[in-house]
């Protein structure tokens, strides 16, 4: 199917690696140019040579801290002398402070701010100076990637669910208040996906993650592709009349009905 995007420009935020990443590479082999976000920008430099070299796509490295407002400018000066901002945003962010606590254990401000500025106000501070500059162009797609917690808290992850459900609030009054620009938002919401390009404390035990499994009718871990495909689809013409939506890529772990 062709998605219909070919040309169009995204902006991918936290794009050095894991999600963020795939995602980008998933955007260029529909012909999508990319304009890449994160912090370390010898890394970021070399996933823009990456998806150049393998798609035949426009890809810049724009290294930054989406928390930082600084950062945001220079990122959107950028976006705005290259092609007028871009069509395509994806707000992939940063993770929640490991390691995953008890709510009643959970009582560090600290950690409690930091969940909030990676998860929450990097994603506010991108749309506020960002978005303006999509708005004159008549057609665009933004998609956030929260978490199934948003469904189904899942264990020990209230530092990670109050504020997704947060940023799911915040992109539902996005999508009511931009769609007659022609602007579509809606939320990405995985869970159970396959995590093995990190490694060290972040990523699960062997032991965890085959426990993880059985939390899904399917058995098994997500893959990184039944992820990027959802946001490429989302990023598609195809897809221009879900707004205000959020996708749930969890194999089925959410137990609700609808
Ligand atoms: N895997 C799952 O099942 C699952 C479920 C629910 C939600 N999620 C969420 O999906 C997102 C992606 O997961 P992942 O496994 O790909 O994470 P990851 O491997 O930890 O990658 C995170 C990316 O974010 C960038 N980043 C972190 N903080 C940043 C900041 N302040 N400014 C700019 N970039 C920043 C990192 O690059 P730099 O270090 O270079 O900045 C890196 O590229 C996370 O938010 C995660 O919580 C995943």
């Amino acid at each position: 199917m062709d998605l219909g995007i070919a040309g169009k420009t995204a902006l991918v935020t936290a794009s050095s690696g894991g999600m963020g990443k795939n995602i980008a590479h998933a955007l260029a082999a529909e012909g999508v140019n990319l304009v890449l976000f994160a912090r370390s920008a010898d890394t970021l430099s070399a996933v823009a040579a990456e998806i150049a070299q393998k798609h035949g796509v426009k890809a810049l490295a724009v290294a930054g801290d989406m928390r930082v407002a600084a950062d945001i400018d220079r990122l959107a000066d950028v976006l705005q002398k290259e092609c007028g901002g871009p069509d395509i945003l994806v707000l992939n962010t940063g993770r929640a402070p490991n390691p995953i606590l008890a709510v009643l254990d959970e009582t560090d401000e600290a950690r409690w701010n930091e969940a909030y500025q990676t998860q929450l106000w990097s994603d506010i501070l991108v749309v506020k100076r960002i978005v303006p500059l999509m708005l004159g162009k008549g057609w665009g797609r933004i998609i956030a990637i929260t978490s199934a917690s948003v469904k189904e808290p899942m264990h020990n992850h209230s530092l990670s669910t109050v504020f997704r459900a947060g940023v799911t609030a915040y992109m539902k009054h996005l999508a009511n208040e931009i769609g007659n620009k022609g602007v579509t938002v809606n939320c990405v919401a995985p869970a159970l996906i396959d995590t093995s390009h990190r490694s060290g404390s972040a990523a699960y035990s062997a032991a965890d993650t085959e426990k993880r499994k059985k939390l899904t009718p399917l058995g098994r871990a997500g893959s990184q592709s039944e992820v990027t495909g959802t946001v490429a689809f989302l990023a598609s013409m195809q897809a221009g009349f879900i707004t205000g939506s959020t996708i749930q890529v969890e194999g089925g772990m959410v137990g609700a009905l609808v």
